[in-house]
């Protein structure tokens, strides 16, 4: 197979399928390498540019988006975490993220905002999105010549490709394109999901609080110094007619609060919305000349603050192996990708499994299960050894480096001092 680079219209080395934070960090990580590549994307861009989700990013998002030029604005308006607070009986207790992680952290900057940032940088050096198509389906990709089809402006075009990259979400095209039997999913279904709400409010406090209750899971995280984001564990087929603000003033009260019987202070409330829980994985994540990246390929309950960062170290092992293709030719580096980025998204998975099952309130559980649950909780709190496993978790592991022989290799984490957002936003 040869390689020609090409930027005419119905030709392009990689096209992507979805503008969401894998879809557009791959392609701005290939341009970086002179790789020519196409996005489409379903949405209006300022519906991408406005859907709230996620918002921490972890120590080596938070690098990546630094070195390769698009963290400016995550340093100027971000937030840096050094800890966050796990609540549950009356008491808070902090885990010190930075302390025991030889300095690493989290910022809190939201997706939408990274997802502006790297919109603005595509465009500035002339990349190719294609927002508002439709009908997009993905042909040919057992062979060396895979092709797009899709709709724009009322008509039919094709877009002919070396690679194409499902980047579109758990709902996407691509992964249910795959020929039935060659892939295994594994998927859990929680048994409740979250209720999430935006408040103009000032911050709450100065690190995100995680709260266990009786009545149920909650969290307190934060988006601006005016903006807050709210979450209470609901049921997965809850409706947000049946939170009235009264509703979820009550419950936060209750489920976030400490013996001093502190309330929350009011806001008003500007979103709200129900999230399903759920953790998936399809594997592997590479069928011929298709690759599978973030969401398209795995899910994860939100408890570990994971599915952005895992989309993220996806495309950045990819576009490491795409450019190890293009400039050797040789397939060693796409050969790896999916057992790579696999190893990553286990480890994951099992986090935020972890965080999901110690924090929330499980119906099915009885009075010993609830107990044990408690006792874990605990422990975490008496043991710097757990404290250690959770927080090196939570800020990230270092993202893999792929070298075409070999053994992935792990770049040292960079530690937050000296290139860290500036704390915008405290309580
Ligand atoms: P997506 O963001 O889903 O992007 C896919 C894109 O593809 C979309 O723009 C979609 O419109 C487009 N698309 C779909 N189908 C097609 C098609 N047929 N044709 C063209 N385009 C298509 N993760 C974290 O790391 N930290 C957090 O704090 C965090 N909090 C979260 C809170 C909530 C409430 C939720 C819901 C998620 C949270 N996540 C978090 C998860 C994170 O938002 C996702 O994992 C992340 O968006 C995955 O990125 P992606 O690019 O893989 O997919
Ligand atoms: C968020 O701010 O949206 C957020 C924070 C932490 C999580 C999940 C979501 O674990």
């Amino acid at each position: 197979m040869t390689f020609i680079p090409s930027v005419s219209r119905n030709r392009t080395q990689v096209a992507i399928v979805g503008a969401g934070p894998a879809g557009l960090m791959l392609s701005h990580l290939l341009a970086r390498e002179r790789i020519d590549s196409v996005v489409f994307e379903c949405r209006r861009r300022a519906d991408v540019e406005a859907t709230v989700r996620a918002g921490v990013l972890e120590q080596a998002t938070m690098d990546l988006l630094i070195d390769t030029g698009v963290g400016e604005r995550m340093l100027r308006e971000g937030a840096l975490h050094q800890g966050i607070e796990i609540r549950f009986d009356g008491h808070g207790h902090r885990i010190a993220l930075s302390e025991l992680t030889g300095g690493r952290a989290i910022a809190l900057y939201a997706q939408h905002e990274v997802l502006r940032d790297l919109i603005a940088e595509r465009l500035r050096v002339g990349g190719d999105i294609r927002f508002e198509v439709s009908d997009l389906t993905i042909h040919d990709f057992d062979s060396a010549r895979p092709f797009v089809r899709y709709r724009t402006n009322g008509a039919t075009e094709e877009m002919n490709c070396d690679f194409i990259v499902g980047c579109d979400g758990f709902h996407g095209v691509c992964r249910r394109s795959v020929r039935c039997g060659a892939c295994t999913e594994y998927e859990h279904v929680y048994p409740f999901g979250w209720f999430g709400v935006l408040v103009e409010a000032p911050p709450y406090s100065p690190e995100l609080i995680y709260a266990h209750h009786e009545r149920g899971f909650s969290l307190v995280s934060t988006r601006s110094a005016d903006v807050q984001r709210l979450y209470l564990q609901c049921n997965p087929d809850d409706d947000a007619d049946h939170w009235p603000d009264s509703r979820i003033w009550s419950e936060l009260d209750t489920r976030v609060a400490m013996p001093s019987g502190e309330r929350l202070r009011r806001g008003r409330i500007v979103q709200k919305g129900v999230i399903q829980m759920r953790s998936f994985v399809v594997e592997p994540m590479r069928y011929g000349t298709l690759f599978l990246a973030g969401d398209a390929a795995h899910i994860v309950p939100p408890t570990g603050a994971k599915g952005l960062n895992l989309a993220i170290a996806d495309v950045k092992v990819l576009a490491d192996a795409l450019t190890s293709r293009y400039a050797s030719g040789s397939d060693e580096a796409l050969d790896r990708y999916s057992d790579i980025a696999l190893d990553r998204v286990w480890a994951a998975q099992h986090f935020s499994w972890w965080m999901t099952s110690m924090l929330h309130r499980f119906n099915d559980h009885d009075s010993l299960q609830r107990r044990l649950q408690r006792a874990q909780l605990r422990e975490l709190m008496q043991s710097r050894a757990l404290q250690t496993a959770l927080a090196e978790r939570y800020v990230g592991l270092p993202l893999a480096n792929v070298t075409p022989e070999g053994a992935p290799t792990r770049a040292p984490c960079k530690a937050a001092a000296g290139r860290a957002p500036t704390a915008a936003h405290q309580a």
